[in-house]
């Protein structure tokens, strides 16, 4: 197979049943660096099943995943875990956040598992706290700041080792509209100044608005959607 030209990462022909269920049935998807694409559709639809796949934490059953150039499905376990680790960024609805952590140590922590000191993954945490408006939360432990709050932390985590794919599922599912937007604006904006891609799924339109292409997944087949400007 080859990947749409420039393309960063990308799928053909996804398959993925659990037992009766086909969650994904020839689904297609790529995405070039910097590019943010919204992945749309109904409840069950198949879109964090897509989203994992090409994370490399569900294994497809028939398709091909394409990272930078390298096959998904042929490297071994310990390959596809260290790629994202030091590739891949995760940002989820909740409950992603340490809760005895403070916030800073939440987002280091990334950074120390890839064996960074404290006091440089704390530095570099900050940085990213900064960006995210939430520097002033430091010292807090996640029980003890609100919903928007806690998501702008979980970005500035998912950000800390600068992915070069960031995946957010249904990032403002549990905020507000104001608090989301928000969110969506400081993500969007940080992604790009990293040049970073986002797989961004979510089911509203007005968080899809912040992407630069929208793929529509219906009953595990993606297409591409053209936006009307
Ligand atoms: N681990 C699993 N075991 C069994 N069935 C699963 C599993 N994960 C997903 N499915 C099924 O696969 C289909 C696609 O699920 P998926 O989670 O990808 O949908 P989704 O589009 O993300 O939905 P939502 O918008 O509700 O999050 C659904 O029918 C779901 O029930
Ligand atoms: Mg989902």
């Amino acid at each position: 197979m080859t990947p749409p030209a420039g393309s960063l990462l990308s799928a053909e022909q996804l398959r993925k049943a659990y037992g009766p269920t086909l969650a994904l049935d020839g689904a297609e998807f790529s995405i070039h660096p910097g590019e943010v694409v919204a992945v749309m559709g109904p409840s069950g639809s198949g879109k964090s099943t897509l989203l994992h796949c090409l994370a490399g934490i569900v294994t497809p059953d028939s398709g091909t995943i394409m990272y930078g150039g390298r096959e998904l499905s042929a490297m071994s376990d310990a390959e596809r875990s260290a790629l994202r680790r030091s590739d891949f960024g995760f940002v989820f609805q909740f409950g992603q956040l340490v809760p005895e952590l403070t916030c800073v140590e939440n987002v280091a922590l990334p950074l120390r598992l890839n064996g960074t000191s404290r006091k440089e993954a704390e530095r570099a945490a900050l940085t990213w706290m900064e960006r995210l408006e939430v520097d002033d939360l430091r010292k807090k432990r996640p029980g003890e700041v609100s919903g928007g709050q806690g998501q702008r932390v979980a970005v500035a985590r998912s950000l800390v080792t600068k992915p070069r794919v960031l995946f957010a599922d249904e990032p403002t599912g549990a905020l507000d509209s104001l608090n989301g937007e928000r969110v969506m604006e400081l993500l969007t904006d940080a992604a790009r100044s990293t040049d970073a891609a986002v797989v961004l799924v979510t089911h509203e339109a007005r968080v899809a608005a912040y992407s630069d292409r929208e793929v529509v997944v219906r009953d595990g087949r993606s297409r591409n959607m053209e936006r009307a400007v």
